[in-house]
């Protein structure tokens, strides 16, 4: 199964896309991760980016088409959950040539819905363990006590250059001018789930696997 996770920053896709790994054993492609990893690089290109997503803008259609296209050749045999891609129509008609190259297909789109109070009060609060990538909230989840993460036992917890007011404002725009229309494209294509991601992380999990299971 090959599913797509929508939503603005802060909706929950990446604490989602955790849980679906776990469960369902399918592989998480997460272009944002993707693209702090190219950051992290030294390269021209990762420094090109770094600037670009400190400012709360999209990269170009280019370059995430790119670091997808590398992903899919690899396969997953539980599918593909593509987290914060596609962003922009491009991207959508992209991710549908490349699963279409390889004899396969979109089963599912969740847009997850959240009040954008509740994304800035999110994103404000949250916390990364820097080596597994296990997310935090200062309100929900707090780092523990013994100050070591809790699935891989690191302690060097990170807060992302782009969780700032002002380039939270610039994702947001980004969101509702360049990838809110996909909720209307893929409605069209009949692969369209909306859940509530206004609840508690269980209860949300819980919509979503109700979606998938329908
Ligand atoms: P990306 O890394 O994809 O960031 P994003 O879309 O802004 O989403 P976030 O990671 O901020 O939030 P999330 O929805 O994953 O929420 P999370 O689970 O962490 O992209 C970053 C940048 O990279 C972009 O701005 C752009 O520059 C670039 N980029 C990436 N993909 C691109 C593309 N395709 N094209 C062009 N550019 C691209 O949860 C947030 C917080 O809330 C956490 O603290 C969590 O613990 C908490 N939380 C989660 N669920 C709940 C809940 N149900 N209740 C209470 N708290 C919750």
């Amino acid at each position: 199964m090959n599913i797509v996770l929508l939503g603005p920053p802060g909706a929950g896709k990446g604490t989602q896309a955790r849980h679906l790994v776990e469960t369902r054993g399918m592989v998480q492609l997460s272009t944002g991760d993707m693209l702090r990893e190219a950051k992290d690089s030294g390269t021209s290109m990762g420094r090109r980016v770094a600037e670009v997503m400190a400012r709360g803008e999209l990269v170009t259609d280019e370059i995430v088409i790119g670091l997808i296209r590398e992903k899919l050749e690899e396969g997953a045999r539980g599918g593909f959950i593509f987290d914060g891609f596609p962003r922009t129509l491009s991207q959508a008609d992209a991710l549908g040539d490349l699963l279409a190259a390889e004899g396969q297909g979109l089963d599912a789109v969740i847009v997850l819905e959240v009040d954008d109070e509740a994304l800035v009060q999110r994103i404000a609060a949250r916390a990364t363990c820097g080596t597994c990538g296990a997310v935090y909230n200062d309100l929900t989840r707090p780092i523990p006590e013994d100050g070591k993460c809790s699935e891989c036992g690191a302690s060097d917890f990170q807060r992302r250059a782009d969780d700032t007011e002002e380039a939270l404002r610039t994702r947001l725009l980004e969101y509702y001018k360049k990838t809110s229309p996909l909720i209307g494209y893929y409605h069209a294509k009949g692969l369209l789930a909306r859940v509530d991601g206004m609840g508690e992380v269980d209860a949300v999990q819980a919509g979503i696997a109700r979606a998938l299971d329908d």
